[in-house]
């Protein structure tokens, strides 16, 4: 069965902090990909999963470049924002990224759809005010429901 999981989260912090929760828990390979609004919270939620896997540099928006790169303690965090490429993208190479054993990270995951793996995590945040936020955590696999079973324990 398909689970959904809710959080109701009040503060950028917060949502740092399950982030970073989460970035703990991953081993390698993993496709999350991060859907939402236009200052939802995709790239906030990605400081802290980067946090998580010990990367010291600050991860922000990549403006001009589709994917930023950041070391972790022991794994790479590829951080891909498709919202330049729009719909109908071509493919930039990105089963090397997906299947390359380190982290990957999509905002804006529509616009690459046929590139991305059946199996991932899909997070979808929702603005409901200023600071608060309904981040809500489908799991595409088995992988990604024990991941969810472990965090949101
Ligand atoms: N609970 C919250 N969770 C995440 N961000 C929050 C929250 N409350 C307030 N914010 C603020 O909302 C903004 C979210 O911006 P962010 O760049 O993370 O959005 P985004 O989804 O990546 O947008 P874009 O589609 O433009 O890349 C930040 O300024 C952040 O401080
Ligand atoms: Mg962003």
């Amino acid at each position: 069965m398909q689970e959904r999981l809710q959080q109701r989260i009040t503060s950028s912090e917060e949502t740092k902090q399950l982030a970073e929760k989460i970035g703990k828990h991953l081993v390698g390979g993993e496709v999350i990909t991060l859907t939402g609004d236009l200052g939802a919270g995709k790239t906030t939620f990605t400081q802290g999963l980067a946090k998580g896997l010990g990367v010291k540099r600050h991860v922000n928006s990549p403006t001009f470049t589709i994917i930023k790169e950041y070391q972790g303690s022991s794994l790479t965090l590829y951080h891909m924002d498709a919202y330049r490429l729009e719909d109908q993208a071509e493919d930039l190479g990105f089963d090397e990224y997906f299947y390359g054993g380190g982290v990957c990270v999509v905002e804006w995951p529509q616009m690459i759809q046929d590139y991305i793996p059946q199996e991932r995590l899909e997070i979808e945040i929702h603005k409901m005010g200023e600071q608060t936020r309904e981040i809500s955590f489908t799991p595409r696999g088995e992988r990604y429901e024990q991941l969810i079973k472990e965090v949101l324990a």
